[in-house]
């Protein structure tokens, strides 16, 4: 099991990220919170410091698209916290798909924000983790990510982005004692999803984050959370093109 005593945290504010933050609640723990929302991490670290009062944190203030930023927000982290065992990416947006589907700057805006923002945090703390040893990358991606839909497909391209880098950066880092996992979560009852009809796939977030925390422990390489995912998307991936490009979804 792997030994996660310094954690950062990108996107802190999320609610996945937060529930999956409480249960790093172990004495020594150290979180190291990161979002473009002061006031949001200061009521999460607030939050967080009840039920981890022998935690410590740090918030460092960053928008994802502050790419200059990137590779100074780990040198904090690492400096503050002597050390760095595991960075969280969990920052993300979920736009409506028709509304900006014809508008390429906001296309572009939202895939900045949930794929290459994402590769450029993921390769800056995947080389760090290579050069000291040891570490664990772990980045919320999406089932949405598995196949595109007329639905969801601008969130759905950056997600499956970020799943193949974070596959391709597992599979060179092999021979180090880095772990890559690639978390795939099924539609989750968050703040991101507020306007959405829940179903009985709904998602807890709670039962997201404890499962994430799980995953992180054991050096899990993929992780599709409810566990049942694996096998629906299994199937929906198996539908051939000529077929699948006629359903709506
Ligand atoms: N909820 C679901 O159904 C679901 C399913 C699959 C995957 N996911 C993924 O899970 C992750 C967490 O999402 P969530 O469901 O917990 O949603 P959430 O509570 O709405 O969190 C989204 C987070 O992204 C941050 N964010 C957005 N734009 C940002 C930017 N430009 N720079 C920095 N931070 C930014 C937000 O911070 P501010 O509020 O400060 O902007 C917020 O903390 C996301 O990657 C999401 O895509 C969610």
């Amino acid at each position: 099991m792997n030994k996660i005593k310094k954690i950062l945290i990108f996107g802190a504010s999320s609610k996945i990220a937060q529930e999956t933050a409480k249960n790093f609640n172990q004495e020594g723990t150290q979180l190291y919170l990161a979002g473009s929302n002061l006031q949001k991490l200061e009521i999460v670290r607030d939050d967080l410091k009840v039920r981890s009062p022998k935690a410590t944190f740090y918030l460092e203030q960053i928008n994802a698209l502050e790419f200059d930023k990137h590779n100074q927000l780990i040198e904090n982290a690492k400096t503050k916290m002597d050390g760095l065992d595991c960075v969280l990416i969990a920052h993300g947006t979920l736009p409506e798909n028709d509304e900006i589907r014809k508008d390429h700057i906001k296309t572009l805006h939202h895939f900045n924000i949930n794929c290459t923002s994402v590769i450029s945090l993921s390769t800056i703390a995947a080389t760090n983790f290579e050069k000291q040893g040891y570490g664990t990358l772990a980045v919320i991606s999406s089932v949405a990510g598995e196949r595109g839909r007329q639905s969801n497909y601008i969130y759905g391209s950056a997600k499956g982005g970020v799943s193949l880098f974070l596959q391709g950066l597992r599979n060179r880092l092999i021979n180090s004692n880095v772990n890559i996992l690639t978390i795939k979560p099924g539609p989750t009852d968050t703040p991101m999803t507020t306007n959405m009809k829940k179903g009985l796939l709904f998602a807890k977030a709670d039962a997201v984050g404890k499962s994430i925390h799980s995953a992180i422990l054991n050096g899990k390489d993929v992780l599709y959370t409810p566990w049942f995912w694996r096998y629906i998307m299994a199937i929906i991936k198996a539908v051939p093109e000529s077929i699948f490009k006629k359903m709506s979804m």
